[in-house]
């Protein structure tokens, strides 16, 4: 498996430098990870030298852009990219205007490809188009179809107009399991020489939650932020230090409280989490997470002592099927409500009360 990005020379200063998304970024379809069902339709593409215009969809961070970029290559060849791939972005401008000009000149451009091979044009985050820009573009996708396809990224396929839907093939792509993640995240600490706890892992899996870039990112400036010495290691502590959310051990031990209905225990440590700066949807996104994979949690896979776990006791720890169920659903309204707009420490105590009162 060719896992990176080849660099210009083994001594190019710059590809020290490259973050470590672009530099372990998949250069063949083959390496893309997870999503089976997608990626054998595009080799599959690839294959046939044949694109239909294309719409990915999915969360960030799970390999819609990389997979597009490798059946571009596959289809156009390194060799004539440059002439044969427009690429445009969120961050670049993408008004009525630019599609009818820029790309619109581009699919007008003669550039000499292999019989049956079209010139592509990557629309990344193609969601954020307003609809004008759309059916501005929706026209030239009819115009040109003979020699130009279109492949379109995006998060919401809803957001695409439905005239463009119903021009493209459309895969779905789904988060990564953690078993993707790791397995990657193992071979990237491997060529960087990353020494790690497998608590470290655990945890970037966690706060990861199925996006490899922000796996990856996590694994990268955790490892930076070490002192470079001989004790350096990714620890669980580390890493939720980085990144930034509240420790899953914390809000375990909110959650145990609750379980054991000691509203006043609950609500001291939820007041300390709240006091430490974190929003509330940092905390109830991790007490989703952590209510979600409790059993997993709970049977070794855990995330490192977090600091002071003391006061808890197995009984704790214990929660059937149906109140987890209870807890989830309580968690959602909670969700709900502080997406709203409603982030205050009122309620969240709210949310641990419900909890408290469930199998009282
Ligand atoms: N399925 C995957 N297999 C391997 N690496 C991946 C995968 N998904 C994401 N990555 C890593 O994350 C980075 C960002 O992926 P990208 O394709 O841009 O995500 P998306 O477009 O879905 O938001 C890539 O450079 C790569 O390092
Ligand atoms: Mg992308």
């Amino acid at each position: 498996m060719s896992l990176e990005t080849k660099p210009k020379k083994e001594t190019d200063v710059d590809t020290y430098k490259l973050p470590w998304v672009e530099k372990y970024r998949p250069r063949v379809l083959d390496d893309v990870v997870g999503n089976n069902e997608a990626i054998e339709r595009l080799t599959a593409i690839a294959k046939s030298g044949n694109m239909p215009n294309l719409i990915l969809t999915g969360s960030p961070g799970i390999g819609k852009t990389t997979s597009i970029h490798c059946l571009a290559r596959a289809l156009i060849g390194e060799s004539q990219l440059k002439n044969a791939l427009l690429e445009l972005n969120a961050s670049d401008e993408r008004g009525i205007d630019v599609v009818r000009s820029r790309i619109k000149q581009f699919a007008m451009k003669k550039v000499s490809l292999p019989a049956g091979i079209t010139k592509i044009v990557i629309l990344d985050e193609a969601d954020s188009m307003t609809p004008g820009a759309q059916q501005a573009l929706r026209r030239i996708m009819e115009i040109y179809s003979n020699t130009t396809r279109f492949a379109l990224a995006c998060n919401l396929s809803s957001k695409i107009i439905e005239p463009i839907q119903s021009r493209c093939a459309i895969m779905r792509f789904g988060k990564l399991r953690d078993e993707e993640v790791l397995k990657r995240l193992i071979v990237i600490a491997k060529k960087e020489n990353v020494k790690y706890t497998s608590e470290g892992l655990n945890a970037l899996l966690f706060s990861a939650d199925g996006d490899m870039r922000q796996a990856i990112n996590n694994l990268q400036s955790t490892w930076l932020s070490l002192p470079d010495d001989r004790d350096r290691l990714v620890t669980a502590d580390g890493v939720f230090k980085v990144c930034d959310s509240p420790h899953p051990q914390v809000v375990m031990k909110i959650i145990g409280f609750c379980n054991v209905h000691q509203f006043d225990d609950a609500a001291k440590e939820l007041k300390m989490l709240y006091s430490s700066g974190y929003s509330a949807i940092d905390i109830i996104t991790t007490f989703f997470r952590v209510v979600r994979d409790f059993g997993v949690f709970n049977n070794g896979g855990g995330y490192g002592a977090g600091g002071d776990n003391s006061g808890a006791n197995s009984s704790m720890m214990t929660i059937s099927e149906g109140k987890k169920l209870d807890y989830l659903r309580e968690i959602g309204i909670t969700h709900m409500r502080v997406v709203e707009g409603v982030q205050t420490l009122i309620q969240l105590n709210g949310l641990i009360s419900k909890l408290c009162k469930i199998g009282m």
